[in-house]
């Protein structure tokens, strides 16, 4: 296949980016599309240039690193994958295809696609835990009796990676389905519900500070998110931050 890319490169945060175009040949329809980026590199590197710069690590779905949008689309025009899950079969040869940053204030450029996600590690860090003492005491998980139905609802909360296409897809660069869906995967639990009320008050505060936007009810997150995280958590969340305000 040959491919024309449009991408878009920028040296640091400070600095001005612009799109630049690349012409790819021989790329192969089984090749992911993380793959294909790998030999646009090697052409760049052999040609004494810059190679683009791109987020990734586990390359199967899982660390939510390998973020850009691809014609448009958070992790392209496949629905629930990453980027690293797309393969180069969904294009068609001659295509032009443009790769940029996901765009957010709260998640500034570092260079080329790769932008700083820190912000969602403070999130996280601001309440995204449970305190459990564990010195000689630990109990057998399977001694707290737990609802299957909200089992599940936990698991799916929790397949969220932290990738940030919510944020990305949302006209308002809202965190609310990442927030939602961390603050749910806790609360649904009753290993959770001891610091329930700090929890979504401290993470939903790191949320404001961080500078994400509103949620306005557009639903964008959940049709872009990898996972398919779904808005009810959201719902949840609201519900979980009142009564949180109530008790406090
Ligand atoms: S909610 Fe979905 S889109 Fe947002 S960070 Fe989690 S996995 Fe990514
Ligand atoms: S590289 Fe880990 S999810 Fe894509």
């Amino acid at each position: 296949m040959k491919l024309y890319l449009k991408i878009w490169r920028q040296k640091n945060s400070q600095s001005k980016g612009k799109i630049v175009d690349y012409e790819i040949d021989d790329i192969s329809p089984d090749m992911s599309f993380l793959e294909m980026m790998d030999v646009l590199n090697e052409k760049i590197i052999d040609e004494d240039g810059d190679p683009v710069a791109f987020d990734h690590d586990c390359r199967e779905g899982i660390c939510g690193s390998c973020s850009m949008f691809i014609n448009g689309e958070p992790h392209g025009p496949d629905k629930l994958i990453t980027t690293c899950q797309l393969h180069m079969r969904r294009f068609k040869d001659g295509d032009t295809i443009y790769i940029e940053p996901f765009r957010a204030k709260a998640f500034p450029i570092i260079k080329d696609l790769v932008v700083d996600r820190t912000a969602f590690d403070r999130i996280q860090q601001s309440g995204g835990f449970i305190s459990i003492n564990t010195s000689g005491n630990t109990l057998d998980a399977n001694t707290i009796p737990i609802e299957k139905e909200n089992a599940d609802k936990a698991f799916d909360a929790a397949t969220c990676i932290g990738c940030g296409a919510c944020v990305a897809s949302c006209k308002n660069s809202s965190a609310m389905l990442f927030v939602s869906a961390k603050v749910s995967q806790f609360s649904l639990l009753p290993q959770g519900k001891v610091e329930a009320t700090d929890r979504v008050l401290n993470m939903v505060n790191q949320m404001d500070e961080e500078g994400f936007g509103n949620c306005t009810n557009t639903g964008a997150c959940h049709v872009e998110c990898p996972k398919g995280i779904s808005l009810d958590y959201i719902a949840k969340l609201n519900r979980e931050y009142v009564k949180a305000n109530l008790k406090k």
